[in-house]
């Protein structure tokens, strides 16, 4: 059987591609819902539908498990994919734990859609770990535009992110946390442009263990295989790749 991974568009892919690293023999198909993306700008209860649509052409492909690779689709709809389906579901939330503890004097700067950033579930989460006071937040909602358009050029991106951070004053942070995923793709960019001190975390490794602890793995000792499926204009499978290969 296989691992269903989505998302709202390629972002999902840098979680696919550490699946790939850390359980190479399992098969996958993933679904990148290119039609409606981004997710991060609409309302709580459009993602929600999409996200439930999405899992279900999942499950029509022999799945054991489905990730949800994508924060704001997990943080709308996870309670209730769970109460429908009785495959493990795993989704993903910004890695704010580990980052609050590289250094417990120093506050964490979140990166992440609008909609994740508005989300019960993340208030939630900060209020458990009583770090209302450490954590602050910044949309870059354009990011995923701007990966969903294939353009990671420097004349597009570097000016994006000057502009959103001028104001931060680095010093009052340890870190910062990619809470999205497609902001993965844009890493070269932060390790360039924040300063030393800072640390980049993300949950994309996190997602995979979990998943790893709830499936069943595959007893093969082939690589496995990939099928990608989208909602919009077709996309060919080397495309996907072409993200994939950027990862790297
Ligand atoms: N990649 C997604 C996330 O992790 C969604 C981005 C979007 O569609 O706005 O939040």
């Amino acid at each position: 059987m296989k691992i269903g991974v989505l998302d709202s568009g390629f972002g999902g892919l840098s979680v696919l591609k550490t699946a790939v690293e850390m359980i190479p023999n399992e098969d996958f198909v993933y679904f990148a819902d290119t039609k409606n993306a981004p997710y991060g700008r609409k309302t709580r209860k459009e993602v929600r539908a999409l996200v439930l649509k999405s899992v279900e052409f999942l499950t029509l492909h022999d799945v054991k498990g489905i990730v949800v690779a994508c924060n704001t689709g997990t943080s709308v709809a996870v309670k209730q994919l769970r109460k429908i389906y009785d495959i493990p579901i795993i989704g993903m939330e910004p890695a704010i734990k580990p980052a609050l503890q590289i250094n417990e004097q120093k506050k964490v700067l979140l990166f992440a859609t609008k909609l994740t950033l508005k989300e019960k579930k993340l208030h939630k989460l900060i209020h458990k770990l009583e770090a209302e006071e450490r954590i602050d937040m910044i949309a870059l909602q354009e990011l995923v535009r701007y990966a969903e358009d294939f353009d990671f050029s420097e004349k597009t991106i570097v000016p994006y992110l000057m502009k959103k951070l001028r104001k931060v004053s680095w010093k009052k942070y340890s870190s910062v946390v990619l809470g999205c995923t497609h902001f993965l793709f844009f890493k070269k960019y932060f390790e360039k442009m924040l300063p030393e001190h800072i640390q980049i975390v993300d949950g994309n490794e996190g997602t995979v263990r979990h998943l790893i602890n709830n499936i069943e793995l595959s007893k093969s000792k082939k690589k496995g295989k990939i099928e990608y499926f989208n909602s919009g204009k077709k996309i060919k499978q080397k495309v996907f790749k072409k993200y994939m290969k950027l990862l790297k």
